[in-house]
């Protein structure tokens, strides 16, 4: 199983969806392979953000070598899902996706929710970090029984 998370800058929700997911595949013996992307390029080359490192540590999970990229549509061929964290990702992902079978594999991270975006207001971090564990962990459970 190849999944994508995908965010705005991938320096904070994104990071911390893979750095989390990919802990807690580890942790469960499955050899899943997990990364992340932004839509956008401004912090391309960047690790994530001071505050998402952070709050995953306090979690013991290292994501400071992360290193953020450009989502392309080369991705959308590479992964089996590629989870969005809110709406708008959504629309953008969706957008370069060129076949039913690529878009059938773009889905919202939380099905109908949105996570926050956590990168203007400190407070949130805590916050995203637990709605992301409790998602990663229901996804785990989901997804270990398809393939
Ligand atoms: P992320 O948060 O999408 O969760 O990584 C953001 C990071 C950077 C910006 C916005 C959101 N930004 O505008 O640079």
């Amino acid at each position: 199983m190849k999944i994508l998370m995908v965010c705005l800058g991938n320096i904070c929700r994104s990071p911390l969806a893979h750095g989390v997911m990919q802990h807690l595949v580890e942790g469960e013996g499955l050899n899943w392979y997990i990364d992340s992307a932004g839509t956008g390029g401004w912090h391309v080359g960047y690790p994530p953000d001071p505050r998402a490192i952070a709050v995953a540590k306090r979690y013991g999970i290292d994501i400071s070598r992360q290193c953020a990229q450009q989502l392309h549509s080369g991705h959308l061929d590479t992964f089996d899902l590629i989870f969005t964290m809110d709406r708008s990702n959504l629309r953008n992902v969706l957008a370069l996706a060129q076949t039913p079978a690529q878009r059938s594999r773009i889905r919202l991270f939380m099905e109908d929710k949105e996570v926050p975006d956590p990168y203007y207001d400190d407070g949130l971090f805590e916050p995203v970090y637990q709605l992301i564990e409790t998602r990663c962990r229901e996804l785990i459970e989901v997804l270990k029984t398809v393939k």
